[in-house]
């Protein structure tokens, strides 16, 4: 799988799945947070190419003073799902983290992102917080 980083996800050609991959989530109401993580301009990024196109993305932001790499998106475009991109995205963002000598890769999930929970237990994730929310009836 040819899965190439860029420092920047901001003006990357991946930066259209990105967009894509934030609308997916807002429309199906999958944002872990009310208004997302949204992946920010200087954020990096890794992509998964086939050819020209790509087919997913990973994007996160290192937080030196916890010594993190937060995952801002992870999306890979429907028809290339279930074969294992987000898995190999994950594993090279890891990668990564440990030659920077990180802690760990934090990620944000929707508990009704059933999809997302089973990929991060099944590459050995642990759960570190649970975000509560009191929903206003009205609102
Ligand atoms: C969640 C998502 C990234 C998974 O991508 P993917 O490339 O299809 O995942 P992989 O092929 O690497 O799957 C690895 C494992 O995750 C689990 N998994 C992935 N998709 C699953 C699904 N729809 N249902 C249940 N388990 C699933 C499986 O255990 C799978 O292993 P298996 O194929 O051997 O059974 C993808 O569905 C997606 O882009 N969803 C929309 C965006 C999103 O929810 N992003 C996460 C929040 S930022």
């Amino acid at each position: 799988m040819d899965i190439q980083h860029e420092a920047q996800a901001g003006g990357s050609r991946a930066w259209t799945l990105v967009v894509e991959g934030h609308f997916w989530l807002s429309n199906d109401g999958l944002a872990a947070h009310a208004g997302g993580l949204p992946t920010g301009w200087d954020d990096e990024l890794l992509c998964t190419w086939l050819g020209e196109e790509p087919i997913g993305v990973l994007t996160y932001r290192v937080v030196k003073a916890d010594r993190e790499a937060v995952v801002t998106l992870l999306y890979v475009e429907p028809s290339s799902r279930h074969t294992g991109v987000a898995k190999a995205l994950l594993a090279a963002l890891v990668a990564r983290a440990t030659q920077a000598r990180l802690r760990r890769v934090v990620c944000e999930a929707h508990v009704d992102n059933a999809a997302f929970v089973k990929l991060l237990e099944v590459v050995g994730a642990k759960p570190l917080a649970r975000l509560f929310a009191l929903e206003i009836p009205s609102g």
